[in-house]
């Protein structure tokens, strides 16, 4: 049957880096029907709202979904519920896509890219898998209110149920069997009672389900330390949707760039796969064309490999990515001067 592709480009540098991304899909699977729609700062700008019903129906039909990014300084006064951040929550939560993979991998060519010295990041391989449609990003109470005394305030619930925390863990057990085969397990259990809780459930998981993953955790501030004094120590980390959101964004910078991390948010069987770069709408550089398409790119690499079941032609990408970077291709976050297009060109002339 034929397969779907989604694209949801959104804001600011999101459609510069998708276009890059549906070149490449054109060439190494072009079988696949793409389909384009709004989200974020572009859907309420047509519709009022930053993702629609029919978006989101329509998002849930096909067989995978690249987003590009959401967000941008014109909608930044917004409710937080119309703002775009809210269309790709809405639309995480509406694909129930719990398992967000964010793999931290360094290309040999970059590993002088890096913030961190050579030795500490030649051969890093990590995945972060970051519980994605619960915790503090949707628990309840929520809100800005003035209490009896007339002080204003604002609070946020942390919460999580045991079956949401058993299903993201066995997703990450899972791919750490096809790994290394360890899972360090994040949270601050030593200040909050939902982290407290995360390692209770994290650690029963995992004595019925283990087998052969060896389990380990460590405090949030600590593992942020460890991520940037010796990362190659981690294989799989699991985190909540709050901590692997930090995490990962700390961990890109050891690959050379924010632009090069791309990420994949599963669902249970038969739900669509949502790919996205762990980057944002970058408003700094949008519309110069000069943005890292890499991490769209390798998000493509996600998708027909996570939810197209096409891993010959992720493989291809991944190859060709490594290639052109080995051939001295370099966007301005990795230090060189070529532009979205340039950067696109030469990694179709690698595939
Ligand atoms: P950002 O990731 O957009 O930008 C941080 C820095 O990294 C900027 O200097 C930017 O120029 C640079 N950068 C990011 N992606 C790049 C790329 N592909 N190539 C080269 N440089 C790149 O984060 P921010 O500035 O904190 O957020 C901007 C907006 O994006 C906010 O509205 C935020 O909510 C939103 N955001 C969206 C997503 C998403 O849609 N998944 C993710 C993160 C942030
Ligand atoms: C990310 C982003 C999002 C998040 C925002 C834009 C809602 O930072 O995907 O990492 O916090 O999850
Ligand atoms: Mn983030």
């Amino acid at each position: 049957m034929k397969q779907t592709l989604l694209l949801l480009p959104g804001d600011g540098i999101g459609p510069e880096v998708t276009a890059a991304a549906q070149r490449i899909c054109q060439l190494v699977a072009p079988d696949v029907a793409i389909e384009e729609d709004l989200v974020g700062g572009a859907s309420i700008d047509k519709h009022g709202v930053p993702l629609t019903g029919a978006a989101l129906d329509r998002a849930k039909s096909v067989d995978a979904i690249l987003l590009g990014a959401v967000g941008g300084p014109k909608w930044a006064d917004v409710a937080r519920d119309k703002r775009p951040e809210a269309g790709l929550l809405g639309l995480r939560k509406g694909l129930d896509v719990f398992a967000n993979l964010r793999p931290a991998y360094c290309f040999g060519a970059l590993v002088d890219a890096s913030s961190l010295k050579r030795d500490r990041v030649e051969g890093l391989d990590i995945m972060i898998v970051r519980e994605l449609t619960s915790g503090v990003y949707f628990g309840e109470p929520r809100g800005i209110e003035t209490d009896a005394n007339g002080v204003r305030r604002g609070f946020d619930m942390s919460v999580y149920t045991a079956p949401e925390v058993e299903r993201v863990t066995r997703v990450a057990l899972e791919i750490a069997r096809g790994r290394a085969g360890r899972v360090c397990s994040v949270d601050k259990a030593n200040v909050m009672e939902s982290g407290q809780f995360w390692r209770q459930e994290v650690t029963t998981v995992h004595k019925t389900h283990g087998g052969g993953v060896e389990l380990s955790h460590m405090l949030a501030d600590a593992c942020a330390m460890e991520l940037v004094r010796a990362p190659k120590q981690f294989d799989v980390i699991l985190a909540d949707n709050l901590f692997g959101d930090l995490l990962s964004d700390a961990a890109a910078m050891l690959t050379g760039s924010i632009g090069m991390l791309p990420s994949a948010s599963l669902g249970t069987e038969g739900t669509p796969g949502l790919f996205e770069p762990v980057h944002g709408s970058a408003p700094d550089i949008a519309g110069q064309g000069i943005a890292n398409p890499c991490a769209a790119i390798l998000s493509l690499e996600m998708a027909l490999r996570w939810s197209l079941a096409r891993p010959d032609s992720a493989d291809r990408i991944m190859a060709a990515v490594g290639r052109a970077l080995e051939a001295g291709a370099r966007t301005r976050d990795l230090g060189g001067d070529l532009s979205t297009t340039a950067m696109t060109d030469a990694i179709i002339d690698c595939l």
